[in-house]
């Protein structure tokens, strides 16, 4: 086992095979400070200490790395909403976006989901018999279901999508000075276009999320503005397409390897739900999340200074033997499967999960039903884009038979 020092988090290869650090970090440090200066938490209950303790453990973390530059108004970042801010602020946008995640919309979004996933499935049929589930699949599903929810026709999937990837290039810890250039130019092309498309919602109602959001009012308070409802719909295409994508492609991964699984859940697919669990659970798409120290704060018996940077490691806490038991298994039988932090939990947690969910769910169970006999194809690598925040296979090439 080599020395904590000489892992590097922000190396591909860790990236690409972070788990025996973790296991390392779990064991000797459960928080850690990094040679960089920044901490990382790797247990599953001090990570869930660290959230529920939101006044010493702050999610304005872009605010922090930006040196400041992001303030209330017009500036590099945006108005800060959701996923870096912190209450009374951010339980305004959080009331918001609830409304527009309404039980109601989620139910009529699974209906969408499935004419999107049939009409993929429908041209893979025609298609060769091998194909990149990531390419094919799980990239235009989530990213057609989120586009006709804001209102973005078809005929600009292509655009969106670039935008969509441009918007997650600065995240990931390893892009070169000149894609985050580009990156940017790309931003502001998104932010217009959405402010465009949150205009047409106020002035002309549909059924449908941006509708929801852009129309909903939280009682005694002022209605959202334009800015703030393009800062939350950046969020959810930077936290919601790439995420789902990956959760997709981990899914049809873990159960192809895993030929006794795949029959448990061919046997009954009620164990699909669990499933998907499981590889929230063991791929954890959004690997971890950055918390800013507002004060001195001991956790797990360690001090934390005042202003250090954070990560609580959701991707480490799900692996750990104290809550689940032989935690590097797939088990899609796994009782308490569900109690991952891979979409982190209490004030932040992902308003996204249950559409996440039944994107997946949907979108595998009609593989399965589908494309008969389908297996990995010969050559698969298995190797992940290089990013220490977001998880994701670069390709999974799958086979199947013609009926
Ligand atoms: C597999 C898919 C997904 C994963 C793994 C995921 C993961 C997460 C995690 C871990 C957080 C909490 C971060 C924290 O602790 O601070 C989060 C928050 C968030 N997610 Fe997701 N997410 C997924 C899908 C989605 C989707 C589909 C949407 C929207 C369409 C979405 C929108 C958001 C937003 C807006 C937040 C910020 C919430 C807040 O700060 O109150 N996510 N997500």
């Amino acid at each position: 086992m080599q020395s904590l020092e000489s892992y590097d988090l922000f190396d591909p290869a860790i990236a690409e095979d972070p788990f025996e650090y973790y296991a390392v970090l779990r064991e000797q440090a459960p928080v850690y400070r990094m040679p960089s200066g920044m901490w990382i938490v790797s247990t599953h209950a001090l990570c869930l200490e660290a959230i529920r303790d939101y006044e010493s453990f702050s999610s304005k973390f872009v605010q922090k790395m930006s040196g400041g530059a992001v303030g209330a108004d017009g500036n590099i970042v945006g108005p800060e909403t959701l996923l870096s801010n912190d209450p009374p602020s951010h339980t305004f946008f959080r009331k918001l976006v609830n409304k527009a995640f309404s039980p109601m919309r989620v139910r009529k979004l699974s209906d969408s989901i499935r004419v999107i996933a049939e009409d993929l499935i429908g041209k893979l049929e025609r298609g060769p018999e091998r194909f990149d589930v990531v390419a094919d699949y799980a990239v235009p599903l989530p990213l057609t279901v989120i586009a006709d929810q804001i209102g973005v026709p078809r005929t600009h999937l292509d655009k969106f999508k670039q935008w969509s990837d441009a918007s997650i290039v600065p995240i990931g810890g390893m892009a070169t000075p000149e894609q985050l250039f580009e990156s940017l130019q790309l931003t502001e092309e998104l932010k217009s276009y959405l402010a465009e498309r949150s205009k047409e919602r106020i002035e002309d109602p549909k059924d449908d999320m941006l509708s929801d959001l852009v129309t909903a009012r939280v009682d005694g308070e002022r209605a959202i503005e334009i800015k703030e409802v393009v800062s939350i719909l950046q969020q959810f295409l930077v936290a919601g397409n790439e995420t789902t994508t990956n959760l997709i492609a981990a899914t049809v991964q873990f159960l192809l390897q895993n030929p006794d699984q795949l029959a448990w859940v061919q046997r009954d697919r009620t164990l699909l739900a669990n499933a998907v669990e499981e590889a929230l659970r063991l791929e954890t798409p959004t690997c971890g999340m950055w918390r800013v120290a507002t004060r001195d704060v001991e956790l797990g018996g360690t001090r934390i200074p005042e202003g250090s940077m954070v990560m609580l490691r959701y991707a480490a806490a799900n692996r750990d033997e104290a809550v689940f038991e032989n935690a590097e298994a797939f088990d899609v039988r796994r009782p308490n499967a569900k109690d991952h932090l891979a979409f982190g939990m209490g004030i932040h947690f992902c308003p996204g999960a249950a559409l996440a969910r039944e994107e997946t769910r949907i979108g595998v169970e009609l593989m399965l039903d589908r494309l008969d006999g389908l297996r990995l194809a010969p050559g698969n690598d298995f190797a992940h884009h290089p990013n220490m925040l977001l998880r994701g296979l670069k390709r999974l090439d799958v086979e199947f038979d013609p009926r």
